[in-house]
């Protein structure tokens, strides 16, 4: 596990960019959180992390659900707030599970079954209006290390 604090939204684009730089294909991350903690923000940080420019490209996905952005690895950032399971089930998904993409969701809560397989859990905490905990857990011991290596290294430079 690792747990980072953010301070503002800039901070945790960044951290979501470092993210993004340090990953190799077929991760899927689970973005969990309450409404407005930050995981658009910080799917937008790692989809410019993989190479998308600027703020412009990678926007919420609330109205059509599933955005597909090309990079270094094509993202696949999904939001599933507005749907049941049996809904979920029927996106097709699966089809992008695979080293080419990089899958990044919110609310995978509402089919935890179907995500079952993920690589990364980024669970981001209110702690006041601008400041968030941002916390890092894998399954995959090699995920994690490679992730706290850079990032340590990352957070370093940046100060
Ligand atoms: N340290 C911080 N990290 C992230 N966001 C912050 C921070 N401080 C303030 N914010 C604000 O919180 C909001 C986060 O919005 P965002 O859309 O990313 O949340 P979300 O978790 O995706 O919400 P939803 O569940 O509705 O999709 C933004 O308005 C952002 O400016
Ligand atoms: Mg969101």
């Amino acid at each position: 596990m690792l747990k980072y604090i953010s301070n503002s939204p800039e901070e945790t684009r960044f951290l979501g960019k470092s993210i993004g730089e340090r990953l190799q294909g077929g991760e899927i991350i689970l973005l969990h959180g309450d409404l407005g903690a930050g995981k658009t923000l910080l799917a937008k940080g790692i989809a410019e992390g993989l190479g998308i420019e600027g703020s412009t490209t990678v926007v919420s996905p609330s109205f059509t659900l599933v955005n597909i952005y090309k990079a270094r690895l094509d993202i696949v950032h999904v939001d599933l707030y507005r749907l049941n399971s049996d809904e979920i089930y029927d996106l097709g998904l699966e089809d992008y599970m695979d080293l080419e993409h990089i899958m990044v969701v919110e609310w995978a809560e509402k089919a935890p079954l179907f995500f079952s397989n993920q690589t990364l859990d980024i669970t981001i905490e209110y702690t006041g209006d601008a400041s968030r905990a941002i916390v890092l857990e894998s399954q995959k011991p090699s995920l994690i290390h490679r992730l706290q290596e850079s990032l340590k290294m990352t957070l370093r430079d940046k100060k």
